[in-house]
Order: structure tokens, then C-alpha cells, then sequence
């Protein structure tokens, strides 16, 4: 559908509005009373999400983010979907499958009783690669803005024969400098530590970062929460139907091999702790049934 087409039939003045990029990509603006969001149709990500009454946004984007087709934007919240990290078969499927650069359609768009203003995407079977997944499914995120950024990514099974999913909501969120924040709320939990050798380990107290950090922590629903003395806030994360917590910064090496994350040191300003199900934590999904990851985000002065 047409930018024009969008704005007939789902804006709603002062609240969602379409536009194109100077790229040709389509975007959803929107405002409520709490503040504004941005959101990119390809990938149905989010990519912008500014609190009213904060000087910082909560969500980082990079300055070397290309809004290219195709290509993710590094930043944002990305929808790693229908796997998580490589493939499990390997060979040259996309990394954190194909729904962050494919097409999504707008569904639906209203203000709802509490005022905040949702809307609605949908990925249709139509649209997924057959050959990267051969399972007939439907895949919506609904994303709320009201005074905090609630986002529910639902999958739904409706073919007739079980699949195997791995998922996750990619956020990354604005810091004032990682040597300066913590996650709390882990404290216990088992997680995989990626970086060199895998390992399992167990979190002792709050997370905070030296070095490049990159950890699965496992059968993990509770909420967490980042707090950022830099900025005298803390960003509450809360979960349901998420098993997993991902924690990632990839410190300077990684992020001069990775080339996108604004030089020259762009990823100290970056931290992403992802609501997913992965690793351990994979779903599987019956003929019929329908799995919904939710995650709802506020900030608090701290
Ligand atoms: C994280 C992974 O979720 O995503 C990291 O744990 C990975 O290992 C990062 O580097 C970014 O992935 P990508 O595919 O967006 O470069």
C-alpha cells in the first residue's frame, strides 16, 4: 500500500501517520500523550521511541543506520524471527531470521481505553521465503504507545504439522556510557556465555560491563531493569511469554569489525537486553496453536 494509502486508511491525526523515507521506505509516526514513536514497515521495527519530559530517547539508534531495503537498521528493536543467531542448519540463512528485512503489513490502528495509541502488523505466509521456512504461519506485532512501549509479537501456527521457533525482541537501548550501567534482576540465573568458548555460568548480582559481553541467560521470565546514573534513570523490562534474557554489547573490536555502529565509539552508548526464547528455551508450536512474546518498557527517574 501507497503512503497515501496508509494515511486513508489508518491515520488518525495527531496520532499515527505514514511517510516515506528519502530511501523509499515506508515509516509509521506516532504520538501520545506520553510521547512519540517511529516505526519502520520493513522489519516492522521499531526505531525511535522518545518519552515526553526526557531530554534522552530510551531507544538508540546507530548514526551509521542505513534505512536501505533489505538491510536492517542498527538499532531500534529489531524482530529476530523465525530463529535466533545462526541457523541451526548453518549455510547462508540470515542471522536472526528473515522478518527483520521482510515486508510487514499495516493491520489495524486505533487509540485504545487507557489512550494509548497501538498498532498493528502482520506478516502473512505469503510473504515468508518458503525455502527458509516451509511452515505455514502468521506473524503480528502490536505495538502500544502510551506512557510506557508495549510490544507483543504473536505466531501462530496454521499448518498441520509442529515447528520449532526461536525469537526475540532486539532492543537496544540509549545509555549514557556502558562502563556506567547495570542490569539487575538476573541475579541466579543460569546463562550461556558466548564470548570465546561457550560456557555455562551463573549470574552473581547485578550485570555491569568491562569487555565485550554477548550471554544467553536461560529459563528467565522475570522482569529486569537497566539502571543509567548517567542519564538518572532506570528502564524497567517486563516480560511475558519470554523464557530467555539476551545481554549484549560488543565492546571495540567487535564493533570495529561489525563497521555500522557510529564512529568512533558509537557502542558505548549502546546496550541490548532482548525478551526472547532461544537457545534452551526454543517453543514448539502445534498445529493450531499460537505463541505471544510480550515485553512493556518504562523508564523511571532514578
Ligand atoms: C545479538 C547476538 O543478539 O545480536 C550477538 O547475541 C550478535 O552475537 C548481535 O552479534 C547482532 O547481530 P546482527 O546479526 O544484528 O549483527
Amino acid at each position: 500500500m501507497s503512503e497515501a494509502g496508509l494515511n486513508h486508511e489508518f491515520g488518525i491525526p495527531g496520532a499515527v501517520r505514514f511517510e516515506q523515507s528519502p530511501e523509499g521506505l515506508l515509516l509509521a509516526r506516532i504520538s501520545s500523550d506520553g510521547g512519540t514513536a517511529d516505526i519502520c514497515l520493513q522489519g516492522a521495527h521499531v526505531f525511535s521511541w522518545n518519552v515526553k519530559g526526557l531530554l534522552e530517547p530510551v531507544l538508540w539508534l546507530s548514526r551509521e543506520a542505513k534505512f536501505q531495503a533489505g538491510k536492517s537498521l542498527r538499532g531500534g528493536i529489531p524482530v529476530c524471527w523465525p530463529w535466533f543467531g545462526p541457523h541451526a542448519e548453518g549455510g547462508s540463512f540470515p542471522a536472526h531470521g528473515f522478518a527483520r528485512t521482510a515486508t510487514w503489513d499495516v493491520a489495524a490502528s486505533d487509540v485504545d481505553g487507557s489512550g494509548a495509541v497501538c498498532l498493528t502488523l502482520t506478516l502473512e505466509p505469503e510473504s515468508m521465503p518458503e525455502a527458509m521456512w516451509p511452515h505455514a504461519t502468521t506473524l503480528e506485532l502490536k505495538v502500544s504507545l502510551g506512557a510506557t512501549l508495549k510490544l507483543e509479537l504473536s505466531t501462530r501456527n496454521i499448518g498441520s504439522q509442529a515447528f520449532v521457533l526461536g525469537e526475540a525482541l532486539h532492543t537496544y537501548f540509549n545509555i549514557s556510557d556502558i562502563g556506567n550501567v547495570a542490569v539487575h534482576g538476573l541475579h541466579g540465573v543460569e546463562y550461556w556465555d558466548t564470548v570465546g568458548t561457550v560456557e555455562k555460568k551463573v549470574q552473581a548480582g547485578a550485570i555491569d560491563f568491562s569487555a565485550e559481553t554477548d550471554r544467553v541467560y536461560i529459563h528467565s521470565p522475570q522482569a529486569c531493569s537497566i539502571d543509567d546514573p548517567g542519564f538518572a534513570r532506570r528502564i524497567h523490562i517486563h516480560k511475558q511469554g519470554s523464557l530467555s534474557t539476551v545481554v549484549w554489547n560488543p565492546w571495540v573490536a567487535k564493533a570495529e569489525r561489525m563497521g555500522d555502529l557510529g564512529k568512533p565509539d558509537g557502542w558505548r552508548q549502546m546496550l541490548c537486553v532482548e525478551s526472547a526464547n532461544a537457545w534452551d528455551n526454543k517453543l514448539t508450536l502445534a498445529p493450531g496453536e499460537r505463541h505471544t512474546l510480550s515485553v512493556e518498557y518504562r523508564v523511571e527517574p532514578l
